[in-house]
């Protein structure tokens, strides 16, 4: 009998050996001879994916190492690797080309044109390229929906020939929202499909100028074994959209379903094929929806499109100044402050509630960084001796606003001091100022156009960290350590 010993220390090829003996142990004869030949034999090839950001590793577990989700990891069938071997290879032909100096590359000429809302047309750097794909995402019910049907009426209005394709609602209940928002017109087509395949032979038998998809986790590619919304069938219909954009010059606005943690559900590698990514913000409660640029290819992305939510659509707001705080009703442990947002001056109203804690000190904020608010507190602490450790601290941002401006830091701490203390602030003044670790209060940006702001608002005092440069009549307390916004109040 000749045999083949196989060494323990790879436990593969011992399994795989001993699988196919154990198989065939009943038709041999006896004395048989067996020779194991595991160099010969083909390993099966695994592939896992995180369903949560598109993450691949070739073997599974139980938590995503990229996104950190937990039971995420699906094993990828033979169908499915084969064709993301075949659309990587072949997104990679299609980039080869010569190499050419730069200075003989002609540059592209970017027209743009308006979307009929100003706002958005903020957001979007000066309006609507041709040819660029746009990623809208928010929370269910946010208005995603309801401003790019509006915006599909706006340009159907000015002539242009517009797609709106839904995969979650039919015409009629589309068109039941088109005759709320005023958005019903010759040129706007509607287009109840979930097929990705007919979607693409509408766009290339009829000369549309804007297309809406209506949500990319609802489209289905026949081509990707799997199922909608999943991370491979979104990868794949993104790239089709995005062929699709660029090679018919079509603007086309997709809309995104979030995850819990407030990111486009899908790969991560979704936000960077398109041109931009959009986020709503805004509590479903309030009528306000802010519009945020998490990148862009054609403008900044520091620009915040500010809506309002009425019967007849989101709609750009009027005068978003005083919408954001209630100056009448300011009680202790609210501070104002002023933050920018873009290029405006917004006044809001941060709370604070500083309670006794029984047990494990909880800290917990909205529309602010939790982990800042554990810096501020522990400054607290140990530059004023205030025991927080033994009481419970919330913070909220009125308006459903996230506060991204560190010169919130000292409307934070004066809210917190007004709590603890169980006083009142004064309903003309404003805190304005970034804490540093070492307790300095530091220098913030566009002072100048946010004390205009405050004085436009009616204010007279304001707690600022340096002296202004032009001359102002809010009166002016310097505070340049934590410790003087006590000795203020
Ligand atoms: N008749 C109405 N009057 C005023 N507001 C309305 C009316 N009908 C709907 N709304 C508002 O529109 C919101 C729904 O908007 P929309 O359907 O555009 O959201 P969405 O972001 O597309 O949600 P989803 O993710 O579920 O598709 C509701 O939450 C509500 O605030
Ligand atoms: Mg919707």
């Amino acid at each position: 009998m000749l045999v083949k010993i196989i060494t323990k220390r790879d436990k593969n090829v011992k399994i795989l050996q001993f699988d196919i003996f154990l198989r065939l142990k009943k038709k041999l004869a006896y004395n048989t001879p067996i020779i194991f030949r595991s160099r010969y034999m083909a390993k099966k090839r695994t592939l896992f994916e995180c369903q949560a950001c598109g993450f691949q590793s070739p073997r599974w577990m139980g938590k995503c190492t990229s996104c950190n989700e937990w039971e995420s990891m699906i094993e990828l069938s033979t169908e499915q690797i084969k064709f993301l071997k075949e659309t990587s290879s072949n997104s990679s032909a299609s980039i080869l080309s010569k190499a050419k100096p730069i200075t003989q590359i002609e540059e592209d000429n970017i027209t743009r044109f308006t979307s009929g809302s100003t706002e958005l047309d903020l957001v979007l750097g000066g309006g609507i390229v041709p040819g660029s794909l746009r990623l809208i995402g928010g929370s269910p019910g946010v208005g995603k929906s309801t401003l790019l049907l509006k915006i599909a009426g706006n340009l159907a209005r000015a002539s242009k020939k517009v797609l709106y394709v839904s995969g979650e609602e039919s015409a009629g209940q589309i068109k039941l929202r088109a005759n709320r928002l005023d958005a019903n017109h010759d040129n706007l087509y509607l287009l109840p499909e979930i097929n990705l395949s007919t979607v693409i032979a509408e766009i290339n038998n009829q000369n549309y100028e804007l297309i809406v998809i209506d949500s990319i986790q609802t489209l289905y590619s026949e081509e990707t074994p799997s199922a909608p919304g999943s991370v491979t069938q979104v990868r794949t219909i993104t790239f089709d959209l995005m062929r699709i954009a660029k090679s018919l010059h079509i603007p086309i606005f997709i809309i995104g379903h979030i995850t819990k943690d407030g990111s486009i559900a899908g790969p991560r590698v979704l936000e960077h094929m398109v041109d931009t990514v959009l986020y709503f913000e805004g509590d479903t409660n309030s009528d306000l929806r802010l519009l945020r640029g998490f990148k862009n290819r054609f403008g900044a992305t520091n620009e915040v499109g500010i809506f309002e939510m009425n019967k007849e659509g989101l709609n750009d707001a009027k005068s978003m100044a005083g919408k954001f705080f209630n100056k009448e009703k300011l009680q202790s442990g609210s501070a104002l402050t002023v933050i920018m947002e873009g290029s405006r001056p917004i006044i809001i109203e941060v709370q604070a509630l500083v309670s006794e804690s029984y047990g494990h000190a909880k800290r917990s904020s909205t529309g602010f960084d939790n982990n800042r608010l554990g810096m501020l507190l522990a400054l607290l602490e140990n530059k004023l001796d205030l025991p927080l450790g033994t009481y419970d601290v919330f913070i909220n941002v009125s308006g459903g606003i996230k506060i991204n401006d560190p010169s919130a830091d000292l409307a934070i701490i004066a809210a917190i001091l007004s709590s603890y203390r169980n006083r009142e602030l004064s309903s003309e003044s404003l805190f304005l100022g970034e804490v540093s670790l070492t307790g300095e209060i530091r220098e913030v940006s566009g002072l100048t156009q946010r004390l205009k702001e405050i004085e436009t608002q009616g204010f007279i005092k304001a707690v600022i960290p340096n002296k202004p440069i032009e001359k102002t009549n809010i009166k002016c307390f310097i505070a340049d350590e934590v410790s003087k916004v006590v000795e203020w109040m």
